[in-house]
């Protein structure tokens, strides 16, 4: 059994910020996230998450994905983790203490790390890591046969020992049974603080070994302590999202432009072009030509659509659509198959079935459009009256001219048209043309002035 503790409790000032620094997006999701995400799949349970700074804020973001533990003052990594005795003590066998400040470290580098801990007999296993640029880090200490003896804190290294270039990267993984016996025997130091890193030299001394697992790729443990850090991040996250797609079947003409959130599901042979942003929980289908310059946020897009230079939110595509350039989808928009949604369209909680087609600069909202309807230039539902909306309903082929308004609730019945520049204000029954402002069914022309020839 595995408890996971989560650091989170200090200030992050160095971000400059009202809101708590694990509260920073990155990749559209909560900085915290991602270690609860990581320490979830390890476990099986919700992480204990320390917080301090900003402690209600993360609760609430953060809800039951984590149990919570509070370090009303922030003395220490060492203390930190004591806040959590009356929670974790005897509860499981190994606890592991990671930071929430370290987003792209992954569940499986988590997992060896306490593989290594259940076949190692020594009460601590922990990551490190070598760098050129050591600064800021605790610097791991191993004596003449190799073994780590202590690590020691930037501000109270000698020169020689500031030059060792293995740096503690701070996530360990505990025997419970030793962590709960020696915790609390950590000394108070000049600082003013209790250092979880003098569990290692403890440890040492009583002549038990401390194990260093040292990560090929320190980037995957990076600490968000600044706004830059928080970039950087990002573009760490971008490359490696955007490396999986590739390697799974999906071109992206431009990797540095294409801004792909995690959980989002192209799928093979789509191609994507720059500046385009696929975010929340949207899925791709195959085939596709996504972008340049297109957002899309929670859609589900079908297979061999074409989408340029558009936004699309909260919204569905069936296969074999084409929208834009220049189209938006909004909340509840549905485009069945076949729909040709060209330049300048709006269309919001609306659903446009099978083959329906507006070229050019519409408005659709609260509507159903039938089968094979075709939508003219710069045609309106005029859907709200100030106070509720109203649905437009059309039935199938029906032929609106361009510049209609369909002032609602209205409902044109299959095969129904309407003249160009028409105010619909009444429905209009199955295969008749309406004219004018407001519409009226066209008279019969009696056969006398009906051209001839
Ligand atoms: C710590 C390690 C250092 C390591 C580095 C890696 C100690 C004494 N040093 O140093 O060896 O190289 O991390 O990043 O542990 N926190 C609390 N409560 C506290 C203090 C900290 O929750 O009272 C949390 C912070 O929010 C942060 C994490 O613990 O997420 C690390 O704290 P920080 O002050 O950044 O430690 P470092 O000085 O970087
Ligand atoms: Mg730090």
């Amino acid at each position: 059994m595995l408890d996971v503790v989560i650091l989170a409790a200090g200030q992050g000032t160095r971000m400059k910020s009202t809101l708590p620094k694990v509260l920073h997006l990155l990749g559209g999701k909560p900085l915290v996230s991602y270690s609860i995400d990581a320490a979830t799949a390890l476990s099986g349970k919700p992480p204990v998450l320390v917080v301090g700074h900003g402690g209600d804020q993360v609760r609430e973001q953060v809800g039951s994905a984590a149990r919570f533990v509070d370090q009303a003052e922030q003395l220490g990594t060492g203390h930190a983790v004591m806040q959590t005795r009356s929670l974790l003590a005897g509860k499981s066998d190994h606890v592991l203490v990671t930071y929430a400040d370290m987003p792209l470290l992954q569940s499986k580098t988590l997992q060896t790390l306490y593989k290594a801990q259940q076949s190692h007999a020594g009460p601590i296993n922990m990551l490190t890591a070598v760098t050129d640029s050591p600064r800021g880090f605790g610097r791991i200490v191993r004596g003449e046969d190799e073994t780590v003896t202590s690590i020691v804190e930037e501000s109270h290294a000698t020169p020689e020992q500031l030059a060792i270039k293995e740096v503690n990267v701070g996530i360990y993984c505990f025997d419970a049974t030793w962590l709960w016996d020696h915790l609390d025997a950590i000394p108070l130091n000049k600082k003013g603080e209790y250092y979880l890193t003098d569990l290692v030299e403890m440890a040492v001394a009583e002549g038990k070994t401390v194990n260093a697992l040292c990560m090929e790729h320190l980037e995957e443990a990076i600490g968000i302590n600044t706004r830059v850090h928080l970039a950087e991040a990002e573009a760490m996250l971008r490359k490696r999202i955007n490396e999986a797609l590739m390697n799974s079947g999906v071109t992206l003409l431009d990797p540095a432009t294409t801004y792909i959130h995690p959980g989002v599901v192209v799928g093979q042979d789509t191609v994507i072009y720059p500046n385009t942003h696929l975010y929340g929980e949207t899925t791709v289908g195959e085939n596709c030509t996504v972008g340049p310059n297109t957002m899309i946020e929670s859609c589900t897009i079908g297979s061999h659509c074409t989408i340029i230079a558009s936004v699309l939110e909260y919204a569905v595509v069936e296969d074999h659509v084409e929208i834009g350039p220049f189209g938006h989808l909004r909340k509840g928009a549905y485009l069945e198959q076949g729909v040709h949604m060209g330049n300048f369209g709006e269309v919001k909680n609306s659903r446009l079935r099978q083959g329906a087609k507006m070229g050019h600069f519409s408005y659709i909202g609260d509507a159903d459009i039938g089968e094979e309807t075709n939508i003219g230039a710069g045609t309106i539902t005029a859907n709200y009256d100030g106070v509720h909306k109203h649905k437009t309903i059309t039935g199938k082929r029906v032929f609106i001219g361009s510049d209609t308004m369909l002032v609602a609730p209205v409902e044109l019945g299959d095969d129904a048209r309407t003249a160009a520049g028409s105010v619909v204000t009444h429905d209009v029954p199955p295969g008749t043309l309406v004219v004018g402002v407001p519409a009226r069914p066209r008279p019969q022309q009696p056969e006398s002035q009906k051209r001839k020839g």
